[in-house]
């Protein structure tokens, strides 16, 4: 196991009727003036934004808001916000939605101090010193951003996707009803299904040796998630397993699983471009992405791909040949994916990504200071190129 600090000083509030107490929870944490940030306008049509307003007004606090953060959050958005903020004297941000409205709340609470450009942030040029305070109300359980230390923002200009890690992107709170992902259209659930999936797995795929509680905890996870997801698709309203499913996703992205040992990502790196060209769903991006990505990675250790197929979906352990054992997981994975209704490959995922398109993509994929992608199997170049034309059309 590796030396590691963890620090994860949010305070989530979960439950039924736990939106109501936003405005006591901003004032706790300090906050006088709050820019509500939401997205697309399922705030205002499940009455979210309402009962938000309605909590902040009892605490005796003042607010502004601004909505409009589309999924794949774009930087226009943050400057709008940055500015507001200032102009209006905001000393809290509130994200209220799904990944994309709180990574854009995450985005403006560290520009708003900053002299430079927000962007230097996203493109590695600087690091935030200071934010201004941050909470949130999540209804969407897929990024884990609840709790994580990230944000990810496209620029505009060359639909750039970049994430920016740090540790004040950690909200002071989050408040977490499983009754607000109730309105959740089958789509979204199932891709953020697939995201919270994959964020255990760009940690369990790893060298570091001797990290079987971190192992386990993950297993545990994903076999929950895979257990409840066949529930919260056929029974969009069943409170327990949404339940399940949201702090699931938390607890897939807050590092509790990551701690110790050597992480991957490149899966994630290589959606985001597919999500800023296309604009496609990040997790659904994702399922189209790791069949592949695991069938290219096998020769550096099938064992652990057997591991995983053994312990979350139940596969046979074949000791002789592991890599029987690693084939048969991919394959439940992929027929996972598939029963909830996300792509196992790139012709499912959109019809107009094309193979011409590869060349671009690899080119923009971020890389490590040492030019290659992830760590399990570092993948240089010629990697990249095999992965997307792998996952291109990839079959079980
Ligand atoms: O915009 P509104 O109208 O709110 O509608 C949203 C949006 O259309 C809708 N939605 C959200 N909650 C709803 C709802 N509709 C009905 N009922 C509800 N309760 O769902 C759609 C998708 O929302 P979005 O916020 O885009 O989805 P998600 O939470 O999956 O966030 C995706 C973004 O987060 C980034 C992704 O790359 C992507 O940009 N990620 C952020 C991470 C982080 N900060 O730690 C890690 C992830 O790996 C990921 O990269
Ligand atoms: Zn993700």
């Amino acid at each position: 196991m590796l030396n590691f600090q963890f620090h994860t000083p949010t305070e989530f509030v979960f439950g039924r009727g736990t939106e109501n107490l936003a405005g006591e929870l901003v004032k706790k944490y300090g906050g006088t003036k709050v820019l509500i940030h939401y997205g697309g306008g399922s705030a205002l049509r499940t009455g979210l934004y309402d009962k938000t307003v309605k909590s902040l007004e009892a605490a005796g606090l003042k607010h502004v808001a601004l909505g409009g953060a589309r999924p794949n959050p774009v930087d226009t958005l943050v400057y709008e916000g940055i500015e507001l903020a200032r102009r209006e004297g905001v000393d809290f941000i509130l994200g209220v939605g799904g990944g994309s409205a709180i990574d854009s709340s995450k985005a403006i609470a560290a520009g708003v101090p900053y002299e430079g450009d927000f962007w230097d942030f996203f493109a590695e040029k600087a690091s935030p010193a200071k934010t201004i305070r941050l909470g949130c109300i999540v209804t969407l359980p897929a990024t884990g951003t609840e709790g994580s230390d990230s944000a990810v923002i496209t620029r505009s200009d060359g639909m750039l996707k970049r994430g920016m890690n740090s540790r004040f992107n950690r909200p002071l709170f989050s408040i977490m009803n499983p009754e607000l992902t109730f309105t959740l259209p089958p789509w979204q659930t199932a891709s953020g299904i697939a995201d919270m999936m994959a964020h255990i797995m760009e940690r369990y795929f790893t060298n570091t040796r001797h990290v079987d509680v971190t192992d386990r905890l993950g297993e545990a996870l994903l076999t929950s998630i895979v257990n409840q997801a066949g529930i919260v698709m056929r029974e969009p309203e069943n409170y327990d397993a949404r339940a399940e499913i949201m702090w699931a996703g938390t607890l897939a992205h807050n590092n509790l699983c990551g701690v110790g040992r050597e992480t991957d990502f490149s899966v994630h790196k290589l959606e985001h471009e597919l999500s800023a060209k296309w604009d496609v769903t990040h997790g659904a991006g994702l399922a189209a992405l790791y069949p592949a990505w695991m069938q290219y990675q096998m020769p550096q250790n099938p064992m652990r791909l057997a591991q995983f197929a053994a312990r979350v979906f139940g596969a046979e352990m074949n000791f002789e040949d592991p890599t029987v054992t690693a084939w048969d997981g991919i394959r439940r994975l992929a027929a996972f994916y598939t029963s909830i209704g996300m792509p196992v490959n790139l012709r499912e995922l959109d019809a107009r990504i094309g193979k011409s398109d590869i060349p671009e993509l690899v080119a923009k994929v971020r890389r490590k200071k040492d030019g290659t992608v992830g760590s399990f199997r570092p993948l240089a170049e010629a990697d990249l190129k095999n992965v997307f034309e792998l996952a291109f059309d990839w079959k079980p």
